[in-house]
């Protein structure tokens, strides 16, 4: 039995399109590294599983976890505040619209993207950069980040020195209900944040591997080879792959 799959281009019909420039690249690898260390601290601090004998201050143990936990969170949030930036002044792979679809093409797409994950279509539409559906998760995982953050730096704010410049943070909360909300909040968030990361890097590899256009490795190199028919119809090559539909 042999396994009707999509034929893989060659390689003339192929275009090498620099699509993620340097900043997208940095921000999204330390994002990603500074999420692990944060998952890691922060469980131990929700959760201090680890118990050490005699006084706390001879081991500190918790307050090395925090440390960390603190560190890494500089490094989340000025990394998502740069990219948010970058979302501003980066080329228009990068830009805002791509994340929150305000344009009728990128909201026609939305629906065929949702059918090549669900087996309805046999290819997914031609976008070059991220394809709406992925665009419009990645605009809910920076409102996580942003509530990872609101929620962080509020609780932060409430337990620091009073001289301290971080006590302007306690405005955020009230904001986000109260600190024992906050708590909830950011640790929910972090699950919800893993339920994404796990489905991204498993569509990630499917969509490599399919599209065998170099998308994992574009978060590296920034290149993407994608069919030239792509750029010519810039998204609209989906309408055509109805004809594809089902089979
Ligand atoms: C903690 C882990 C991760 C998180 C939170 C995460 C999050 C994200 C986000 C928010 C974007 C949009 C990037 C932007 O426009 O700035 C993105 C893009 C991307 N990520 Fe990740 N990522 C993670 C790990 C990974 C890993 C391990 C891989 C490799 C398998 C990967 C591959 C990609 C690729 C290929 C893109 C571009 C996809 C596209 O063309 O739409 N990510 N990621
Ligand atoms: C995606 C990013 C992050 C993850 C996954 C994460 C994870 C966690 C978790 C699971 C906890 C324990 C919550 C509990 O059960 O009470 C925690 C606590 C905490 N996190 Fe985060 N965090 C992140 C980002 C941040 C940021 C940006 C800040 C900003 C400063 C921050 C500051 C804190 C503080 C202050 C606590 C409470 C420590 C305490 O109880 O004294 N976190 N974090």
């Amino acid at each position: 039995m042999t396994v009707d799959s999509p034929a893989i281009p060659s390689p003339e019909a192929l275009a090498n399109v620099y699509v993620w420039e340097w900043p997208v690249r940095v921000c999204h690898w330390l994002i990603a590294g500074s999420i692990w260390v944060l998952s890691i601290t922060g469980i131990y601090i929700g959760n201090p599983m680890l118990v050490s004998s005699g006084p706390a201050g001879g081991n500190f143990l918790m307050g090395t976890a925090k440390l960390i936990h603190f560190y890494a969170a500089i490094v989340f949030t000025l990394s998502v505040l740069s990219r948010v930036l970058w979302m501003l002044v980066g080329n228009k792979y990068a830009a805002w619209d791509k994340f929150i679809p305000v344009r009728a093409i990128r909201r026609k797409g939305l629906g065929p993207t949702l059918g090549y994950y669900l087996f309805t279509l046999r290819r997914p539409p031609g976008f070059v950069g991220h394809n709406p559906l992925a665009g419009l998760t990645y605009s809910l995982v920076f409102a996580c980040y942003g509530v990872m953050m609101a929620t962080g730096l509020g609780m932060y704010a409430a337990s620091a020195h009073v001289d301290s410049p971080m006590r302007l943070f306690t405005f955020f909360v009230p904001l986000v209900g109260g600190l024992q909300t906050a708590h909830w909040l950011h640790h929910i968030v972090m699950w919800l944040l893993w339920m994404f990361i796990v489905h991204h890097i498993y569509s990630a590899i499917l969509m490599s591997q399919v599209e065998a256009n170099g998308t994992v490795e574009s978060i590296f190199s920034g290149h993407k080879f994608v069919p030239r028919e792509d750029l010519v119809y810039s998204g609209y090559r989906f309408i055509d792959r109805h004809t594809h539909r089902g089979g």
